[in-house]
């Protein structure tokens, strides 16, 4: 449609042509038009969807992603919104739909070509997952102040006086974003003491939101690319909130959009799905969580503590990973079953959550995370001996409800495999895997890890094509 709508344009240069097509059009596209006849030159377009140029040695190059651009050249220029772009071999200009120019700004992507490439793992997800003892080390580098038992981070561009005027957190994103930000609102609430709520973007856009003056809106996104999520930090915008972004993509149209924020710096992640974004989002969030509290009531002792807990995150989690024999060990237990229940109580249930989305995601297996503390509201009626539950249980204050949970479900002849802590297990537990206890607060961020493993070899055993799952996509740029 819109090809013969842009041919049939009375403008010549096909530049124009696009321009003036695309004032008669609505909707969401990230374009590239060529001219068969005139193949010397690209028109490409955006409103909603990606588009970013490459600029290389008398070549360009065009994608939806500066990932596809790595290999060719580090200097990219990200279109926005209502721009087009003319570009030729040896240059590009651009401009609004109206035709009027546009001054752009190369930006270097830092990102190497081998973080490309998946080396000696048989796919990219599993290589994520152990990059993430470094990628978690990039999150921190240079953020931890041991000598102030706080945080430095320069990106939130908010003084210590602003923040202290904040008295509600909303944290926005999708998917697994959405969850890492049920995660950071948990730590938020317990160590800055501010109310914090974690909300998918997709539904909050759509809800007419009430924005407050005094709330700090918060955008998780790993690609920055996300449409709901980007939509939401619009609507927060617009009505005259404050909006900092926790994105991995630098440059990113969520990261230029939100203006401020932490950069993840977890290195590209290829995969579909989510592994050290997820674990690198978490941590930003701990780091903020941090900041916040320290300008209140957490003592200098409490910051001391968790600065040390996040320093050993990356040497406790590269443990684990060592241990993955355990889990894939584990994961026959699930490989024949149709469904599976994850649950947990209080960030136990968000870590829940993020295990059966990528259960899910991966393997195809049914698999739903409930909170452990509802489980008797209704969904106990479906625990059987062919439902394995995946039980959260760390040894905190909820140990013994969360034992109490589990006895209910063995009392039905419901397997159940737990991601807990070092110590003796309750009997009724069949199968466990003890993940290092980190401090409480940061906890939730080590009990991740096995599920992420769990999921991969559910997957692996279940024949599954593990970086591409059926129907999903890696950004999503559509509503
Ligand atoms: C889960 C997954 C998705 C994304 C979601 C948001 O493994 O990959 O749920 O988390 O689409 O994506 P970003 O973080 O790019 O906004």
């Amino acid at each position: 449609m819109l090809a013969h709508l842009i041919a049939a344009m009375p403008e010549q240069a096909l530049d124009a042509a696009v321009r003036a097509a695309l004032q008669l059009v609505t909707g969401t596209y990230g374009l590239a038009v060529l001219d068969a006849a005139r193949p010397e030159a690209i028109v490409v377009a955006r409103n909603g969807s990606p588009v970013v140029l490459g600029i290389g040695e008398r070549e360009m190059f065009v994608a939806s992603d500066a990932a596809a651009l790595v290999r060719h050249t580090r200097s990219v220029v990200y279109l926005d919104d209502g721009e087009v772009a003319l570009v030729r071999a040896d240059g590009y200009e651009t401009a609004t739909l109206d035709g009027g120019p546009t001054a752009k700004t190369p930006s270097t992507i830092s990102w190497t070509s081998e973080a490309f490439d998946k080396g000696e793992f048989a796919h990219f997800m599993r290589k994520e997952i152990a990059e993430q003892p470094e990628a978690v080390g990039r999150t921190l580098s240079g953020r931890l102040e041991p000598r102030f038992q706080t945080t430095h981070l320069g990106g939130i561009e908010l003084a210590a006086h602003e923040l202290l005027d904040i008295r509600r957190v909303k944290i926005l994103g999708c998917g697994s974003a959405y969850i890492a930000g049920a995660i950071g609102a948990h730590l938020i609430e317990q160590l800055a003491r501010l109310p914090a709520h974690a909300e998918p973007a997709s539904e909050f856009r759509y809800r007419n939101p009430v924005i407050e003056r005094d709330t700090l809106y918060i955008a998780v996104s790993q690609s920055g690319e996300t449409f709901d999520t980007l939509a939401a930090v619009q609507e927060v915008k617009r009505k005259g909130g404050r909006v900092l972004g926790i994105v991995n993509v630098v440059g990113s149209t969520i990261a230029r959009e939100c203006g401020r924020g932490i950069y993840l710096h977890a290195g590209p992640e290829i995969a579909v799905v989510s592994t050290k974004t997820f674990t690198c989002t978490a941590v930003a969030l701990a780091l903020l969580a941090i900041h916040l509290g320290r300008i209140r009531d957490l003592s200098t002792a409490a910051g001391s503590r968790l600065l040390a807990a996040l320093a050993a995150l990356p040497g406790q989690i590269d443990g684990i990973i060592a241990r993955e024999a355990e889990v894939a060990h584990l994961a026959k237990r699930l490989v024949a079953c149709e469904h599976a229940y994850f649950v947990g109580r209080s960030a136990g249930h968000a870590v829940a959550m993020e295990g059966a989305l990528k259960l899910k995601e991966v393997s195809y297996l049914h698999a739903e995370a409930y909170s452990a503390a509802e489980l008797k509201h209704g969904p106990l009626a479906l625990i059987s001996p062919e439902t394995p539950t995946v039980a959260v249980i760390p040894r905190d204050d909820l140990y013994t409800k969360n034992v109490s949970t589990i006895e209910e479900i063995r009392a039905r002849r419901g397997p159940v495999l737990a991601v807990t802590h070092p110590g003796d297990l309750p009997a009724a537990v069949d199968a466990a895997f003890a993940v290092p206890a980190s401090e409480p607060e940061l906890d939730p961020i080590l009990l991740n890890i096995p599920l992420q493993l769990l999921a991969y070899h559910v997957a692996l055993k279940r024949g599954c094509d593990i970086d591409k799952p059926r129907n999903l996509a890696k950004s999503v740029t559509v509503e």
